[in-house]
């Protein structure tokens, strides 16, 4: 039976795991969670997503031709080009490196350095989902890749696993296709790293925050 209760709690515990046990996930359990991200809705129920769930030798493949590319700095796009963020939203991303700080020094690594060497390794979790979108469906279609990747996510912490959404890895996409021979039309979307959280890894003790009510939402009465 479903208890709103765990629901509720499940929305507002989860947070991003940036440290896994080198314990793998059975694959039944990873079966269910994709299985949860399939329910999410989608405009006229297009379901617009396809998942490349990576592991073992696929992973520590992808982890080469994506480090070799970093190394060569073969990026296929600048993720820092496009429009400017307004100066509110870049203040949420100071806080959130001024707060994490303290968390990541305890590694003796900055941030910048061990967010970006995270992601490019997964944050050595021992599965990897990808999920990817025909190429030639409109931007608008994103929001249903968000929603599936949302899905996955609580399904995830709700039993017990850990999950880091990873885009930055996607300026290294042609190494990405390469590595995995995606298909053209597959444009890949978003990483999602998910494992059982090392409980001792010190960057995992690090909750983020959010803005409140009086600043993110306007009554129309
Ligand atoms: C679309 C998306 C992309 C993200 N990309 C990265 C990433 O490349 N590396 C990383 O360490 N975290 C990444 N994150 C995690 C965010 O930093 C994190 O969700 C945010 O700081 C809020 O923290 P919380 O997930 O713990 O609530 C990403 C999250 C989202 C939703």
């Amino acid at each position: 039976m479903i208890s709103s209760m765990d629901t509720l709690a499940c929305l507002r515990e989860r947070r991003t795991c940036r440290g896994f046990l080198r314990r793998a996930v059975p694959a039944p359990i990873i079966d269910e969670i994709l299985t949860d991200a399939l329910w999410a809705p989608s405009a006229s129920n297009q379901q617009p997503w396809h998942f490349h769930v990576i592991e073992g030798k696929s992973l520590a493949h992808l982890n080469q031709f994506v480090k070799l590319a970093h190394q060569e700095q073969r990026r296929s796009y600048d993720p820092s080009k496009g429009k400017t963020i307004p100066a509110q939203y870049v203040q949420r991303t100071k806080e959130l490196f001024r707060a994490i700080r303290p968390f990541i020094a305890q590694l003796g690594d900055g941030n910048a350095a061990f967010i970006e060497s995270g992601s490019f390794r997964f944050y050595d979790a021992p599965t990897v989902a990808l999920i990817t979108m025909h190429a030639d469906m409109p931007p608008v279609r994103y929001l249903d890749i968000g929603m599936a990747a949302q899905n996955l996510m609580l399904s995830a912490h709700a039993r017990g696993l850990g999950t880091c959404a990873i885009a930055l890895t996607l300026m290294y996409t042609d190494a990405i296709r390469a590595a995995l021979n995606l298909p053209e039309e597959a444009l890949p979307v978003l990483f999602i790293a998910v494992g059982y959280p090392d409980p001792d890894f010190p960057v995992n003790q690090f909750r983020s925050g959010r803005e409140g009510l009086e600043t993110c939402v306007t009554r129309h009465t």
